[in-house]
């Protein structure tokens, strides 16, 4: 699938604390707008939307309290849908940061597109199983963190596998890949690739929503 670096549309934003656009833009109605194509995306595509609803913002919260924005320079993020942690990691994110959104739901590329203005944002639509790729068309070489909404545990054949091995291999040695899930299933790829795989659960979401960080040790990195 082809990397669509899409033009911002100037009218939805202001200047943000940073200087970058607002990222909180074209709230025309956002909340009810933002489930409304989220559960019409999941009509429409269930294995690869995988839940009815966003993520709750405590998940999103949590997700992102582990990460070390003062050394983030790119985060990536996989599986954007409509925005839910788009926002808050723009909110987070240093004013010299990249975010680079990949989503396989055209959709959803075109709604972020017509939602977020920021400098900082690159959403291109594709697979995440490209995510080199695309790194290296933002012109950077590695990911400090990969964040992933994706569900593993429906996607075709193959592809789990090849998204946590290009993961691996996207990251920086000391980089994370972190993954909120419902199901368990992705461990059982990421353990034989990463050496330190941890798993959290959290409730204040519906469904209660599982919170898994792998990490890229410098070790096992420098001996691939
Ligand atoms: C459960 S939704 C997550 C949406 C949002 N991040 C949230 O927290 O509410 C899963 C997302 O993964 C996307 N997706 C599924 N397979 C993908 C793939 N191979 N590469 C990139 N995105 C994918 C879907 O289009 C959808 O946006």
């Amino acid at each position: 699938m082809a990397s669509i670096p899409l033009k911002k549309n100037k009218n939805k934003t202001g200047a943000g604390k940073t200087g970058a656009g607002k990222t909180g833009a074209g709230k025309t109605g956002s909340f009810f707008s933002q489930w409304g194509m989220f559960f019409r995306q999941f009509v429409k595509h269930p294995g690869m939307i995988g839940s009815v609803i966003p993520s709750s913002a405590t998940v999103v919260n949590r997700m992102l309290d582990q990460v070390d924005w003062r050394n983030t320079r790119l985060f990536v993020e996989y599986g954007p849908g409509v925005g839910t942690f788009t926002r808050s990691i723009l909110d987070r994110l240093s004013a010299d940061g990249t975010l680079l959104a990949i989503d396989l739901n055209l959709d959803f590329v075109a709604y972020l597109e017509a939602e977020i203005d920021d400098p900082r944002l690159r959403v291109v639509h594709g697979s995440a199983a490209d995510v080199r790729r695309f790194i290296k068309e933002a012109g950077y070489y590695q990911a400090d963190y990969v964040l992933s909404g994706i569900p593993f545990s429906t996607l075709p054949e193959g592809v789990g596998e090849a998204i946590c091995a290009e993961t691996r291999a996207a990251l920086r040695p000391g980089g994370a890949f972190l993954i909120y899930q419902y199901s368990r299933y992705v461990l059982r790829l990421l353990n034989p690739l990463f050496g330190d795989v941890s798993d959290a659960l959290e409730w204040r979401n519906i469904p209660p929503c599982r919170m898994i960080r792998a990490v890229r040790q410098e070790a096992l990195a420098q001996a691939a």
